[in-house]
């Protein structure tokens, strides 16, 4: 196993009616800005109980966090912030609105000229605004965490940030507030989840049978609840906290320790949703089973490992063995719902020859060698 650090100061709040203990995690007399999307919560209860739950703050608000958020809009609710004052952030709703308010928390203190080089440059973040969230669709893991991904729309970049000063303070995960998702958003979800543990697991073996374990834990649950929530006609407690808790600890650093992390199939999806709007998930799963037959060869160890451990595979060549695997992973993502190939998006060669040589300039792919950024085309092309 490699060195590591491990720190995740988010303090949970799990369960059924948590969202009315607000009041008891964020500092009285706080000037809140509380963020949010298209209004989902506003349909399904949400925004009155978190405001409720807020009576005895100042609270402003501040909607519109499109998914896949926009530095553009971003920039309006950083102007808030700085000219009234706020001392915390609220973000209520999905990733994007967690990832899009870490932005805004990041960006208020930025002292350089433009805050896009937080993404950009990677500019160093050295002040943060508090923030604590309210999730109300599981997928990323963005409220147990310190990382984001936003989307500068004017020039079709989606590029990630990162800082320890934006973990949540605290995260509200009440599994009833995704009983108003639509099926497509359940699904999502799930296959961001199970991506996320691939991108820590399916690399090489480093003797980390806890992380492998936990690794195999998480993609076991995601395969039994994720047709149980497809099934079932009204949405099961027990299976949206399951679905919701596997998401959270998908990444929440703890199953990346010690390990060696990819997040190829990330950037490369970052790039169809950049240029062709395709929801994050749905770009994981286009990507993913033509990664791992690119690398068929130098992940065969952990292909092996993943191919008996999660799916039973225990009789053929080598060979056999992890090219059923990446058939079965595939399957699982088509079982939910999910259109796996480049065509059913209408994205064709030119698209590839562009997303490739994007790769080809930046020198890289994700965080391991062994994709490098003259296989993006390769990959890609498999998946059309
Ligand atoms: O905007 P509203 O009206 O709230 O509607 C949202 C949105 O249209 C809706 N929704 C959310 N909760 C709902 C609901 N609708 C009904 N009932 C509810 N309870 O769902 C739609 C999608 O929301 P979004 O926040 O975009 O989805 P998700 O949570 O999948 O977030 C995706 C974003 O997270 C980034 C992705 O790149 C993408 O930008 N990621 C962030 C990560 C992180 N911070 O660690 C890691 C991930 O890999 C991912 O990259
Ligand atoms: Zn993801």
């Amino acid at each position: 196993m490699e060195n590591f650090d491990f720190f995740n100061p988010v303090k949970i709040l799990f369960g059924k009616g948590k969202i009315a203990e607000l009041g008891n995690h964020i500092p009285k007399g706080a000037k809140i800005l509380m963020t949010y999307g298209g209004g989902s919560i506003k349909k399904n209860g949400v925004y009155d109980q978190v405001m409720e739950a807020l009576k005895d703050y100042d609270v402003k608000e501040f909607s519109g966090i499109e998914p896949n958020p926009h530095f553009e809009t971003l920039m309006k609710a950083v102007e808030i912030v700085r000219n009234e004052g706020i001392d915390f952030l609220l973000p209520v709703g999905g990733g994007s609105v967690l990832d899009g308010t870490k932005f805004i928390a990041a960006a208020t203190y930025y002292e350089g000229e433009d805050e896009w080089d937080i993404l950009a440059k990677r500019a160093k973040i050295t002040k943060a605004v508090d923030l604590g969230a309210v999730l109300t669709l599981a997928a990323t893991g963005s409220e147990m965490n310190s990382g984001g991904v936003v989307t500068k729309a004017a020039t079709k970049e989606k590029l990630a940030f990162g800082n320890p000063l934006l973990f949540p303070k605290f995260s509200v995960l009440d599994p009833e507030t995704t009983y108003s998702l639509p099926m497509r958003q359940i699904t999502n979800g799930i296959v961001d989840a199970y991506v996320h543990v691939m991108e820590q697991y399916l690399t090489y073996p480093v003797n980390s049978p806890v992380q492998d374990r936990f690794a195999e834990g998480l993609l076991l649950t995601l395969i039994e609840e994720g047709p149980k929530a497809m099934a079932s006609e009204t949405p099961d407690y027990e299976n949206r906290a399951n679905l919701m808790w596997s998401a959270t600890m998908a990444l929440n650093g703890l199953i990346s320790m010690g390990v060696k992390s990819d997040w190829a199939t990330h950037m490369i999806g970052h790039e169809l949703t950049a240029f062709h709007g395709i929801d994050h998930a749905v770009t994981l799963a286009i990507v993913l089973p033509g990664l791992l037959t690119k690398m068929k060869e130098q992940r065969g160890e952990k292909l092996l490992q993943y191919a008996e451990r999660v799916w039973n595979i225990t009789e053929g060549t080598d060979d056999e063995r992890k090219t059923l695997a990446i058939q079965k992973t595939e399957e699982f993502f088509q079982s939910v719902g999910i259109a796996t190939r480049l065509g059913d998006h209408n994205v064709g060669q030119d698209s590839i020859d562009t997303i490739s040589q994007r790769f080809i300039e930046r020198g890289y792919v994700g965080m391991l060698p062994d994709v490098a950024a003259a296989d993006v085309a390769e990959i890609l092309e498999s998946r059309l």
